[in-house]
């Protein structure tokens, strides 16, 4: 096996670390994150490997906004107020609900993906690729300081509120929320993953148009 340059360890060791952190890492929703979460030097750590995602023409084409604990109750009242007006009818409960899930994670960040035009011009879709790199940089890095990490998303990223909360500027688009903290313990299934004959194929000269 070829050196990865710069590798601190043996090219095989590498290879079972890295295949050991990716194939364990698992999501751990919110609601089983407690403290402690990342400390100052860890999160600092954390945002190395995201700033080291592939980035065609090195636009850092996403950022994060760190929602900290004093600030979680204006998040709240925005997934509260965004469920209302989705739904005029939600009952009191599910807006409680709905504020509760801004109030879970011990570390929660915003990550936004920056879309508008920039030089040079790299299609939206390469940015997000560069997005969705930085993001798993980081689950993989949390999960490496032996942090539960996880995305949540849902319709309040849609929601105008939000977009106003965090003064996002044109062709700024909230995607998900990265939540970082110490899993509880509890059984959590394993998402299945796909073999790679579902999503690998070889161009040959029979191959037919995708359906
Ligand atoms: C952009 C994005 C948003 C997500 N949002 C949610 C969410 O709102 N709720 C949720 O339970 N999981 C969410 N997930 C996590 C996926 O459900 C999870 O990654 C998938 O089930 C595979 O599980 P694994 O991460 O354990 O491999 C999100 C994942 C991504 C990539």
């Amino acid at each position: 096996m070829n050196a990865p340059p710069d590798a601190a360890c043996d090219p095989g060791d590498a290879f079972a670390l890295v295949s050991t952190l990716i194939g364990s890492r698992q999501t751990v929703l919110p609601r089983r994150l407690v403290e402690p979460g990342p400390t100052p030097d860890q999160f600092e750590a954390l945002l190395a490997l995201a700033a080291a995602a592939p980035d065609h023409g090195l636009l850092t084409p996403w950022r994060f906004i760190v929602v900290p604990v004093a600030q979680r109750h204006r998040l709240a009242e925005v997934f509260a107020m965004a469920l209302s007006d989705r739904d005029p009818g939600a009952t009191t409960v599910q807006m409680a609900q709905a504020r509760e899930k801004a109030h879970r994670a011990p570390l929660l960040m915003l990550a936004v993906a920056c879309l508008g035009p920039r030089q040079p011009d790299t299609p939206m879709l390469e940015r997000l690729v560069s997005m969705g790199a930085a993001i798993q940089n980081l689950l993989l890095g949390a999960h490496a300081m032996g942090f539960g990490a996880g995305l949540t998303s849902g319709q309040a990223m849609g929601s105008p509120r939000l977009h106003a909360l965090f003064a996002l500027g044109d062709g700024e688009v909230p995607v998900c929320c990265v939540n970082i903290g110490t899993a509880t313990r509890g059984s959590q299934r394993k998402a299945l993953r796909p073999v790679p004959a579902q999503f690998v194929s070889t161009l040959s000269d029979d191959s037919m148009p995708a359906r």
